[in-house]
């Protein structure tokens, strides 16, 4: 039976009804930019996120981006993880800073925080954390590192919406703490669109009227330009789907856990492989249910002989990227990042995966491994 990584068909049947009607109402108003699913996403979202403003834009990429380009003088240094896609260290690079990279933590690959706060020089202006297959980074140290260093704190939550974890006794959001947290809206993300889509949550009132400027060519009046901007606006109609989407969110996500938590338990005995363990202050949204296996491309040859889907994110860090050869890295500098990019590979984990499905993943696991 083949198993895709992530079928989009199957979660379009089970919304259609809703979804369609939606769309077309969107259609039918003929109000493609700005119309108001726009701004009742953008409500929805901060509501969820519990932050004091929303503002929608094209994609994650440039959720990073503008809030990056509002901060960042020219050269000034922005530490990060090299164990994530390439947008966040290349939105640090075209915001004209200047990424600074550091390994990450091997249980939860999300960045390691000490190693970030040895990291900071005089030059050092923000931190962005990567909330990396859905579980978060531990916010509470990033934000104390960040105040005691005077730093901003842009949150990666591409992979992470609806994720939370629990800070001295309360559930903290992802993207509810950093100066900016930016979201994508790509098709395959928990949450995401029938194209490209973003958004940036901050509870600093003018920071988001400066980024509502920013993503319409830095003007709050038409025609009038405090500050040069970009076009980086959220569709009407991709905004109408995701309103509809958004409701289904905490199911998904729940969907996902129950998932993981079968392939953990199937997996426990398995000598070859780690299952993905969770921090215990974290609440996962499992964006990736991703193991560590040494013998990694044995597993993948015969996941894809099965028909089954999987897939390495990520092959390759970010310090060793050829772009980025400038920057002075070397291989070996990042132990944990690098050996994770070895070892790691994501296993089916979407929400309308069925119960055969998943057996059918659990037993090719199981015999490639025997
Ligand atoms: C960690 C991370 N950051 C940033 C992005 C960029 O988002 P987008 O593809 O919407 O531009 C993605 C998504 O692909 C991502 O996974």
């Amino acid at each position: 039976m083949p198993v895709p990584l992530l079928d989009l068909k199957a979660q379009f049947a089970t919304i259609r009804d809703e979804v369609v009607p939606a769309l077309m109402a969107a259609v039918e108003s003929q109000q493609f930019i700005m119309g108001p699913a726009v701004g009742e996403l953008e409500c929805a979202v901060a509501g969820l996120c519990r932050t004091r403003e929303a503002i929608a834009c094209a994609s994650g990429t440039d959720a990073l981006l503008l809030p990056l380009k509002a901060m960042l003088a020219p050269g000034d240094e922005v530490i990060t993880s090299p164990f994530t896609f390439f947008a966040t260290a290349g939105a640090v690079w075209n915001a004209g800073g200047r990424p600074v990279f550091v390994d990450i933590d091997p249980a939860t690959f999300n960045l390691d925080v000490e190693q970030a706060g040895d990291a900071v020089t005089p030059r050092t202006r923000a931190i962005v954390p990567v909330h990396l297959y859905g579980q978060m980074a531990p916010m509470e140290r990033v934000m104390s590192l960040a105040a005691a260093r005077g730093l901003a704190v842009v949150e990666d939550c591409a992979q992470a919406i609806g994720a939370r974890r629990r800070i001295e006794g309360a559930w903290t959001m992802a993207g509810e703490l950093g100066t900016v947290g930016a979201f994508s809206f790509f098709p395959s993300k928990n949450l995401g669109a029938w194209g490209d889509g973003g958004m940036m949550v901050t509870q600093d009132a003018d920071l988001g009227a400066r980024l509502r400027r920013l993503r319409t060519h830095g003007g709050a009046k038409q025609y009038h330009h405090d500050e040069v901007g970009t076009n980086s606006r959220l569709d009407t109609l991709q905004a109408a789907v995701l309103k509809v989407k958004l409701a289904h969110l905490d199911a998904w996500n729940r969907a996902r856990r129950a998932h993981a938590a079968a392939y953990t338990e199937a997996f426990a005995d398995l000598d070859g492989l780690t299952p993905p363990p969770t921090d215990p202050a974290n609440e996962h949204t499992f964006h990736q249910y991703t193991v560590r296996c040494g013998r990694r491309d044995e597993l993948v040859a015969a996941l894809k002989a099965a028909g089954i889907g999987c897939a390495v994110y990520y092959p390759k860090p970010l310090h060793l990227q050829p772009c980025f050869a400038g920057l002075g890295y070397r291989a070996g500098q990042f132990a944990e990042a690098e050996r994770a990019t070895r070892e790691v590979v994501s296993l089916p984990v979407y929400p309308e995966l069925t119960r055969p499905q998943r057996d059918e993943v659990i037993d090719t696991v199981r015999r490639a491994l025997r």
